[in-house]
């Protein structure tokens, strides 16, 4: 519950105005709904006393209607404001948890994993959205109204007044008996959602795969897993909820029937006879079916206060889940070092060690090397020794978890996040690509010019491709990339690297999807192209590093070796084998 309120921080000003509107229209509505029942017992009055003029039944008639319709034209009112302010408001917590998920790390999403972060983002904010426009209604209206009808029956008969709570006490026991059976299912509704988010997901990305295995019933199955659970959650918890109506239809109508039947003893109970009688009984009368009208708004307001009750479980649930996101706060923090160190270009790790949060053993282990300004360091080992692991210490994707790691002589922990993200050009393992066209891709926000842009593509050896293309630079390139081979969507991630102005490259076994020929051809452009400009390269293939400054081998998370291949090949065995399995003696020309 705080959760939820705690959340409507993110309401402005001009919400909280119409939410005045809001309370100002609900109050005018109660006000004429519960005017309609004094015009219907002088009404009756009228209709029982002899002698009474037909003009002042119709004109007592013609306030009841008005009453009505200015009590529904309130009701729009309020609905109108409700929903106003709940979608600006769940439009901000969108707004608000897209802005926190893009600050987040690697480690914050895969906390959260991706599923439930749409979940949140999504389905939550609609559950919350609902809960705020029927709380909005409701949970003003109703107290107000219960509290404004028991205050007007209260005079009456002490009878009647003793039915109705005996009525409200019935439903308000038969509602807790079904919320405490329901509760825990609506709250697990968001979490079961994520799970079938998380198998459709992870279906549709994994479709060629889930294909060339014919995987298809294997797949169905999970997801019918997923969705049955769901199916049963909600059925269970709807059907419980179902039962509730008939229940309170029967109270509702055994007041009704009590109400009539101790009006009828009361009546009874008057002697008959004289003239005074028959006024008494009218009166009792007039007074019954006044009574009647009161004691089902009262029982409305309660039912209504139900409506809600049923629905906060869930949305509270939401909100929980909601502010969670929200209130996250990143392990990794922007420094404020906006301007460059003393060493302009250099990348220095100081005997770093590294492990991935919540795994076991660590990853890295006492990590030292420099690469001065202009030159290329290549790293390389078996796969699982690290190197992806090293590399993304440098643009903070994680921190170290011991020693320090330099950019141009200064801790990266201490750079604006932003400066030191403009120092790098990072180009991971895997090619991500985004929707849009080719020049969308390169340019990435960036307002590269038509020639930096030319030029970004010649060096990548991207040009070839695109300009067979019809649409060229223009190209539209699908969700993922899908429309394009592994190799074309790794020169164009190195496009886009290439076409900012950085000082360090990082390329993260990008070469090992292109074939030799061009993977020769990139990188001699690479160095002609981008002399002054620090790079670090992981690679599988001795030859794509052979001609490197400087070469690190990495075993199981250490260093088993840095110096040039040549130094490497008398001094590192490690390195040896490595160059063996993929070269011949001759070549190696030891
Ligand atoms: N997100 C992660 N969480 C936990 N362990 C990881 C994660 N990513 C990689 N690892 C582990 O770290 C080790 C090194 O991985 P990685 O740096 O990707 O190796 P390389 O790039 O050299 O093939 C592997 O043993 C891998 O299991
Ligand atoms: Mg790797």
């Amino acid at each position: 519950m705080i959760k939820l309120l705690k959340l409507f921080r993110y309401l402005k000003a001009k919400e909280w105005l119409f939410f005045l509107f809001s309370l100002v229209f609900i109050c005018a509505q109660v006000v004429l709904e519960l005017m309609i029942p004094d015009y219907m017992s002088s009404i009756t009055t009228l209709i029982e006393t002899p002698n009474s003029a037909m003009s002042d039944v119709w004109s007592a008639g013609g306030m009841m209607l008005l009453c009505a319709l200015g009590s529904l034209i309130s009701s729009i009112a309020v609905c109108f404001f409700a929903s106003r302010i709940a979608a600006n408001f769940s439009r901000r917590l969108r707004k608000e948890m897209f802005d926190k998920v893009e600050s987040f790390t690697l480690e914050e999403i895969n906390a959260f994993s991706t599923a439930s972060l749409i979940t949140r983002s999504t389905n939550d904010v609609s559950q919350v959205q609902m809960m705020v426009v029927l709380a909005l209604q409701v949970v003003v209206k109703a107290p107000l109204m219960a509290v404004w009808a028991i205050m007007k029956i209260a005079g009456k008969a002490w009878q009647w007044s003793l039915a109705t709570g005996i009525a409200v006490v019935l439903l308000v026991a038969i509602l807790g008996i079904a919320i405490k059976l329901t509760f825990p299912c609506f709250r697990k509704m968001q979490w079961l959602q994520d799970a079938l988010n998380q198998s459709a997901r992870e279906n549709l990305t994994g479709i060629r795969v889930v294909r060339a295995y014919n995987a298809e019933k294997y797949q169905e199955k999970k997801f019918e897993k997923a969705n049955t659970d769901l199916l049963e959650n909600s059925m269970y918890a709807n059907r419980t909820m179902t039962m509730l109506s008939p229940f309170m239809s029967l109270v509702m109508n055994c007041l009704n029937m009590s109400i009539y039947w101790i009006g009828a003893v009361l009546i009874n109970a008057v002697a008959a006879g004289s003239a005074a009688a028959v006024t008494a009984r009218v009166d009792i009368f007039a007074d019954m079916i006044v009574f009647m009208s009161y004691a089902m708004q009262v029982i409305m307001s309660f039912i209504m206060i139900v409506m809600v009750v049923i629905m906060a479980p869930r949305a509270l649930e939401a909100a929980k889940r909601i502010s969670e996101v929200l209130g996250t706060r990143q392990k990794i923090v922007s420094g404020t070092v906006t301007d460059a160190g003393s060493e302009l270009g250099t990348v220095e790790f100081k005997n770093v060690s590294f492990t991935y949060p919540g795994g076991s053993g660590s990853v890295l282990r006492d990590i030292s090397f420099k690469a001065d300004r202009g030159e290329t360091i290549a790293f390389i080992g078996s796969t699982g020794s690290g190197k992806t692991t090293l590399v993304n210490l440098i643009p903070r994707l994680y921190d170290a978890t011991e020693g320090e790691v330099l950019v141009d002589g200064v801790n990266v922990k201490e750079y604006d996040l932003e400066s030191l993200y403009a120092k790098i050009g990072y180009v991971s393992q895997k090619a991500v690509m985004f929707t849009g066209t080719i020049a969308d891709n390169v340019a990435f926000g960036e307002n590269a010019n038509a020639g930096k842009l030319r030029s970004a593509l010649e060096i990548s050896h991207s040009q070839e491709f695109v300009d067979k293309l019809e649409d060229g630079e223009g190209a539209h390139m699908a969700r993922g990339g899908t429309n394009f081979s592994g190799g074309q969507k790794q020169r164009l991630s190195i496009a886009r690297a290439l076409c900012r102005d950085v000082e360090i490259f990082i390329f993260d076994d990008t070469f090992s999807a292109l074939d030799f020929k061009t993977d020769r051809q990139l990188r001699d452009a690479l160095r002609e192209k981008t002399q002054g400009c620090t790079k670090l390269i992981v690679a599988q293939r001795i030859g794509t590093i052979m001609s490197a400054d400087k070469i690190v081998v990495l075993d199981e998370g250490r260093i088993a070796g840095i110096g040039t291949h040549r130094e490497l090949l008398g001094s590192c065995d490690v390195y040896r084998q490595i160059a063996l399995s993929q070269l011949s003696e001759e070549e190696l020309a030891i």
